[in-house]
């Protein structure tokens, strides 16, 4: 099992979100990549009932990326313009590429076939090929810290 880390998800600056080279639909088993600790990028691996990241940290109109320690699945914690928090599964609902976060839009999107999601209104789908909205991941602020629930 060679397991590529093809990490682009360095999400909390602005994420071009085009320089993965993502293998196509079916190997999605490559998810597990972070188990490998890698020290690429600044995704934390987060349990649930922990916190993802503090608050303060992150302005609103930026997004944060982590992994769900649980599944692996790689993850991105949205701070709105509103203030408010979303929390949404990276994995294209698509084919299974990890999506990134698009600054400038504040809209996910992916990099294989150029889904984008919206993650001020639950991640629905912006433009296709994606037909369903992306999981949302529920979080809640505790203690200054975003908290995965
Ligand atoms: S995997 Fe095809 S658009 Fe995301």
């Amino acid at each position: 099992m060679v397991g590529l880390g093809v990490a682009g998800s360095s999400v909390l600056s602005a994420c071009g979100g085009g320089g993965g080279e993502s293998a196509q639909g079916s190997g999605q088993k490559t998810k597990k990549k972070q188990q490998a600790q890698a020290s690429t990028t600044t995704s934390p691996s987060v349990d649930k009932g922990k916190p993802i990241v503090e608050a303060a940290f992150l302005p609103p109109g930026f997004a944060f990326a982590f992994d769900l320690a649980e599944s692996g699945d790689p993850a991105i914690l949205v701070h709105l313009p509103d203030e408010s928090w979303a929390a949404y599964s990276a994995v294209c609902t698509h084919a299974g590429c990890e999506v990134g976060y698009q600054l400038e839009a504040q809209r996910l999107g992916c990099p294989c076939h150029g889904s984008v999601f919206n993650p001020a209104q639950g991640g629905a789908v912006v433009q296709g090929p994606a037909k369903k909205p992306l999981k949302e991941i529920e979080v809640r602020t505790e203690g200054g810290n975003v908290v995965l629930a």
